[in-house]
Protein backbone atom coordinates (compact mmCIF):
# COMPACT_ATOMS: atom_id res chain seq x y z
CA UNK A 1 0.00 0.00 0.00
CA UNK A 2 2.82 2.31 0.60
CA UNK A 3 4.34 1.88 -2.77
CA UNK A 4 0.89 3.00 -4.16
CA UNK A 5 1.51 6.15 -2.79
CA UNK A 6 4.85 6.82 -4.74
CA UNK A 7 4.33 8.84 -7.81
CA UNK A 8 0.99 11.00 -6.52
CA UNK A 9 2.39 14.05 -7.97
CA UNK A 10 -0.70 15.60 -8.73
CA UNK A 11 -2.83 13.98 -5.39
CA UNK A 12 -4.86 17.17 -4.71
CA UNK A 13 -5.38 18.51 -8.55
CA UNK A 14 -8.78 18.76 -9.67
CA UNK A 15 -7.85 18.70 -13.33
CA UNK A 16 -10.63 19.01 -16.56
CA UNK A 17 -9.54 17.55 -19.82
CA UNK A 18 -11.45 17.96 -22.96
CA UNK A 19 -10.90 15.13 -24.94
CA UNK A 20 -12.18 14.10 -28.65
CA UNK A 21 -13.71 16.11 -31.70
CA UNK A 22 -17.24 18.23 -31.98
CA UNK A 23 -19.82 17.23 -34.30
CA UNK A 24 -22.39 20.21 -35.37
CA UNK A 25 -25.56 18.98 -36.40
CA UNK A 26 -26.85 19.98 -40.16
CA UNK A 27 -30.31 17.98 -39.63
CA UNK A 28 -31.35 14.96 -38.05
CA UNK A 29 -28.83 12.65 -39.52
CA UNK A 30 -25.88 14.67 -40.63
CA UNK A 31 -22.98 16.35 -38.89
CA UNK A 32 -20.03 18.44 -39.74
CA UNK A 33 -16.87 16.32 -37.70
CA UNK A 34 -13.70 16.20 -37.48
CA UNK A 35 -10.85 13.44 -37.52
CA UNK A 36 -10.23 13.47 -33.58
CA UNK A 37 -10.02 10.11 -31.75
CA UNK A 38 -9.86 11.51 -28.79
CA UNK A 39 -6.49 9.03 -27.61
CA UNK A 40 -4.40 11.78 -26.55
CA UNK A 41 -7.02 13.31 -24.25
CA UNK A 42 -7.77 9.82 -22.83
CA UNK A 43 -4.49 9.30 -22.59
CA UNK A 44 -4.34 12.60 -20.49
CA UNK A 45 -7.07 11.18 -18.47
CA UNK A 46 -5.84 7.64 -17.34
CA UNK A 47 -2.41 9.49 -16.55
CA UNK A 48 -3.44 12.52 -15.16
CA UNK A 49 -5.61 9.93 -12.19
CA UNK A 50 -2.93 7.52 -12.18
CA UNK A 51 -0.85 10.53 -10.31
CA UNK A 52 -3.71 11.17 -8.18
CA UNK A 53 -5.45 13.54 -9.51
CA UNK A 54 -9.01 14.26 -9.55
CA UNK A 55 -10.05 13.92 -13.01
CA UNK A 56 -13.39 15.72 -15.05
CA UNK A 57 -13.23 14.49 -18.79
CA UNK A 58 -15.18 16.12 -21.18
CA UNK A 59 -15.88 13.48 -23.73
CA UNK A 60 -16.96 14.90 -27.50
CA UNK A 61 -17.79 11.71 -29.26
CA UNK A 62 -14.35 9.35 -27.85
CA UNK A 63 -13.53 6.62 -30.49
CA UNK A 64 -11.52 4.46 -27.50
CA UNK A 65 -12.84 3.82 -23.93
CA UNK A 66 -12.52 6.24 -21.13
CA UNK A 67 -10.30 5.44 -18.38
CA UNK A 68 -11.63 4.19 -15.10
CA UNK A 69 -11.87 6.25 -12.11
CA UNK A 70 -12.82 9.87 -13.50
CA UNK A 71 -15.77 11.68 -13.82
CA UNK A 72 -17.28 11.50 -17.21
CA UNK A 73 -19.33 14.83 -19.09
CA UNK A 74 -20.28 13.02 -22.52
CA UNK A 75 -20.90 16.21 -25.10
CA UNK A 76 -21.05 16.50 -28.60
CA UNK A 77 -21.24 20.16 -30.36
CA UNK A 78 -18.97 22.67 -29.51
CA UNK A 79 -21.09 25.18 -27.41
CA UNK A 80 -22.46 21.86 -25.11
CA UNK A 81 -18.15 21.31 -24.61
CA UNK A 82 -18.01 24.92 -23.98
CA UNK A 83 -20.90 24.81 -21.01
CA UNK A 84 -19.76 21.29 -19.64
CA UNK A 85 -16.15 22.78 -19.37
CA UNK A 86 -16.50 26.05 -17.98
CA UNK A 87 -18.64 24.57 -15.21
CA UNK A 88 -16.19 22.33 -14.41
CA UNK A 89 -13.55 24.69 -14.65
CA UNK A 90 -15.56 26.91 -11.99
CA UNK A 91 -13.47 24.53 -9.54
CA UNK A 92 -10.50 23.19 -10.80
CA UNK A 93 -6.98 24.06 -11.06
CA UNK A 94 -6.29 23.16 -14.32
CA UNK A 95 -8.02 22.83 -17.54
CA UNK A 96 -6.30 20.98 -20.55
CA UNK A 97 -8.01 21.88 -23.71
CA UNK A 98 -6.97 18.02 -25.80
CA UNK A 99 -10.13 18.29 -27.76
CA UNK A 100 -10.66 19.42 -31.18
CA UNK A 101 -13.65 21.82 -31.19
CA UNK A 102 -15.37 22.96 -34.88
CA UNK A 103 -14.10 26.36 -35.49
CA UNK A 104 -17.85 26.95 -37.64
CA UNK A 105 -21.37 25.12 -37.07
CA UNK A 106 -24.04 25.17 -39.45
CA UNK A 107 -25.96 28.94 -39.00
CA UNK A 108 -29.09 26.45 -38.91
CA UNK A 109 -30.16 22.92 -37.83
CA UNK A 110 -32.87 21.91 -40.11
CA UNK A 111 -35.73 20.17 -38.26
CA UNK A 112 -36.04 17.98 -41.36
CA UNK A 113 -33.56 15.88 -43.18
CA UNK A 114 -32.37 18.29 -46.03
CA UNK A 115 -33.67 16.93 -49.43
CA UNK A 116 -31.25 16.54 -52.68
CA UNK A 117 -34.09 18.20 -54.66
CA UNK A 118 -33.43 21.07 -52.88
CA UNK A 119 -30.53 22.48 -54.69
CA UNK A 120 -28.82 22.11 -58.06
CA UNK A 121 -25.33 20.57 -58.44
CA UNK A 122 -23.34 22.89 -55.50
CA UNK A 123 -25.10 22.91 -52.40
CA UNK A 124 -24.20 26.37 -50.06
CA UNK A 125 -23.85 26.03 -46.07
CA UNK A 126 -24.10 29.13 -44.20
CA UNK A 127 -21.76 28.55 -41.09
CA UNK A 128 -21.13 30.61 -38.18
CA UNK A 129 -18.47 31.20 -35.56
CA UNK A 130 -17.92 28.96 -32.65
CA UNK A 131 -16.82 30.85 -29.43
CA UNK A 132 -12.89 30.11 -28.73
CA UNK A 133 -13.20 28.39 -25.35
CA UNK A 134 -9.62 28.29 -24.24
CA UNK A 135 -9.33 31.84 -25.09
CA UNK A 136 -12.41 32.84 -22.98
CA UNK A 137 -11.14 30.38 -20.29
CA UNK A 138 -7.77 32.20 -20.30
CA UNK A 139 -9.35 35.52 -20.08
CA UNK A 140 -11.59 34.61 -17.45
CA UNK A 141 -11.55 36.19 -13.80
CA UNK A 142 -10.89 34.04 -11.53
CA UNK A 143 -9.32 31.35 -13.95
CA UNK A 144 -7.90 28.22 -13.06
CA UNK A 145 -4.12 28.53 -12.22
CA UNK A 146 -2.97 26.39 -15.29
CA UNK A 147 -4.71 26.36 -18.86
CA UNK A 148 -3.15 24.15 -21.33
CA UNK A 149 -4.16 24.20 -25.13
CA UNK A 150 -2.93 21.84 -28.24
CA UNK A 151 -2.28 23.02 -31.76
CA UNK A 152 -2.56 20.56 -34.45
CA UNK A 153 -0.66 22.23 -37.24
CA UNK A 154 0.11 20.47 -40.45
CA UNK A 155 3.27 22.75 -41.52
CA UNK A 156 5.64 20.44 -42.64
CA UNK A 157 8.64 22.81 -41.55
CA UNK A 158 9.55 22.43 -38.23
CA UNK A 159 10.75 26.21 -37.89
CA UNK A 160 7.65 27.31 -39.21
CA UNK A 161 5.43 25.12 -37.64
CA UNK A 162 6.64 26.26 -34.59
CA UNK A 163 6.48 29.82 -35.12
CA UNK A 164 2.57 29.52 -35.62
CA UNK A 165 2.73 27.95 -32.21
CA UNK A 166 4.17 30.67 -30.52
CA UNK A 167 1.67 32.81 -32.26
CA UNK A 168 -0.97 30.70 -31.28
CA UNK A 169 0.05 30.81 -27.61
CA UNK A 170 0.02 34.79 -27.35
CA UNK A 171 -3.43 34.27 -29.55
CA UNK A 172 -5.07 32.37 -27.09
CA UNK A 173 -3.46 33.04 -23.71
CA UNK A 174 -3.20 30.26 -22.15
CA UNK A 175 0.12 29.19 -20.55
CA UNK A 176 0.74 26.23 -22.15
CA UNK A 177 0.61 25.10 -25.43
CA UNK A 178 1.19 21.21 -26.75
CA UNK A 179 2.13 21.51 -30.31
CA UNK A 180 1.28 18.86 -32.55
CA UNK A 181 1.99 17.53 -35.91
CA UNK A 182 -1.08 16.46 -38.10
CA UNK A 183 -1.11 15.17 -41.47
CA UNK A 184 -3.18 12.33 -43.28
CA UNK A 185 -1.28 9.76 -41.29
CA UNK A 186 0.19 11.23 -38.24
CA UNK A 187 -1.54 12.69 -35.18
CA UNK A 188 -5.30 11.48 -35.85
CA UNK A 189 -5.85 7.72 -34.71
CA UNK A 190 -2.63 6.91 -34.35
CA UNK A 191 -1.06 5.35 -30.40
CA UNK A 192 1.98 7.13 -30.98
CA UNK A 193 2.41 11.47 -31.48
CA UNK A 194 5.57 13.93 -31.47
CA UNK A 195 5.22 17.22 -29.72
CA UNK A 196 6.79 20.42 -28.11
CA UNK A 197 5.37 22.29 -25.10
CA UNK A 198 5.42 26.18 -25.46
CA UNK A 199 5.57 28.42 -22.55
CA UNK A 200 3.61 31.68 -22.46
CA UNK A 201 6.87 33.27 -24.37
CA UNK A 202 6.49 30.39 -27.02
CA UNK A 203 9.98 29.12 -25.63
CA UNK A 204 10.11 24.99 -25.43
CA UNK A 205 9.89 23.82 -21.76
CA UNK A 206 9.27 20.21 -22.61
CA UNK A 207 9.25 17.66 -25.71
CA UNK A 208 8.44 13.83 -26.06
CA UNK A 209 7.85 11.13 -28.74
CA UNK A 210 6.32 8.14 -28.45
CA UNK A 211 2.87 6.81 -27.22
CA UNK A 212 0.03 8.90 -26.69
CA UNK A 213 0.77 7.76 -22.65
CA UNK A 214 3.98 9.06 -22.94
CA UNK A 215 3.15 11.86 -24.28
CA UNK A 216 0.54 12.73 -21.93
CA UNK A 217 3.32 12.05 -18.45
CA UNK A 218 5.24 14.71 -20.63
CA UNK A 219 2.63 16.98 -20.35
CA UNK A 220 1.65 16.45 -16.75
CA UNK A 221 5.23 17.39 -15.48
CA UNK A 222 5.12 20.71 -16.92
CA UNK A 223 2.09 20.83 -15.17
CA UNK A 224 3.60 19.53 -12.16
CA UNK A 225 6.62 21.41 -12.42
CA UNK A 226 4.29 24.85 -12.74
CA UNK A 227 3.84 24.36 -9.03
CA UNK A 228 0.51 24.45 -6.60
CA UNK A 229 -1.62 26.92 -6.49
CA UNK A 230 -1.88 28.48 -2.88
CA UNK A 231 -5.67 29.95 -3.35
CA UNK A 232 -7.89 28.94 -5.74
N1 LIG B 1 -10.18 25.63 -29.23
C1 LIG B 1 -11.20 26.10 -28.44
N2 LIG B 1 -12.35 26.61 -29.01
C2 LIG B 1 -12.45 26.69 -30.35
C3 LIG B 1 -11.40 26.23 -31.17
C4 LIG B 1 -10.27 25.71 -30.57
O1 LIG B 1 -11.10 26.03 -27.20
N3 LIG B 1 -13.56 27.19 -30.88
C5 LIG B 1 -8.98 25.11 -28.57
C6 LIG B 1 -8.60 23.70 -28.92
O2 LIG B 1 -9.19 22.77 -28.03
C7 LIG B 1 -7.09 23.72 -28.78
C8 LIG B 1 -6.71 25.16 -29.11
O3 LIG B 1 -7.91 25.92 -28.98
O4 LIG B 1 -6.70 23.49 -27.45
C9 LIG B 1 -6.13 25.38 -30.46
O5 LIG B 1 -7.02 24.94 -31.44
P1 LIG B 1 -6.71 25.27 -32.96
O6 LIG B 1 -7.79 24.73 -33.80
O7 LIG B 1 -5.30 24.87 -33.24
O8 LIG B 1 -6.73 26.88 -32.90
P2 LIG B 1 -7.62 27.93 -33.67
O9 LIG B 1 -7.56 29.18 -32.85
O10 LIG B 1 -8.98 27.39 -33.95
O11 LIG B 1 -6.81 28.22 -34.99
P3 LIG B 1 -6.80 27.48 -36.44
O12 LIG B 1 -7.79 26.35 -36.41
O13 LIG B 1 -7.16 28.56 -37.41
O14 LIG B 1 -5.36 27.02 -36.61
CA1 LIG C 1 -9.43 25.47 -35.12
Amino acid sequence: ARQDLAGQDLAGRRIVISAGGTREPLDPVRYLGNRSSGRQGVALAEAAAARGASVILVAAHLEVPPPAGVDLRPVSTALELQAAVEAAAATADVVIMAAAVADYRPAERRADKIKKDEAGDTFRLDLVKNPDILAGLARAVPRPAVIVGFAAETEADPAARLELGRQKVARKGCDYLVLNRVGWSQGFATESNDIVVLDRRGDIVNEASGTKLSVANCILDVIVQAGTPDHH
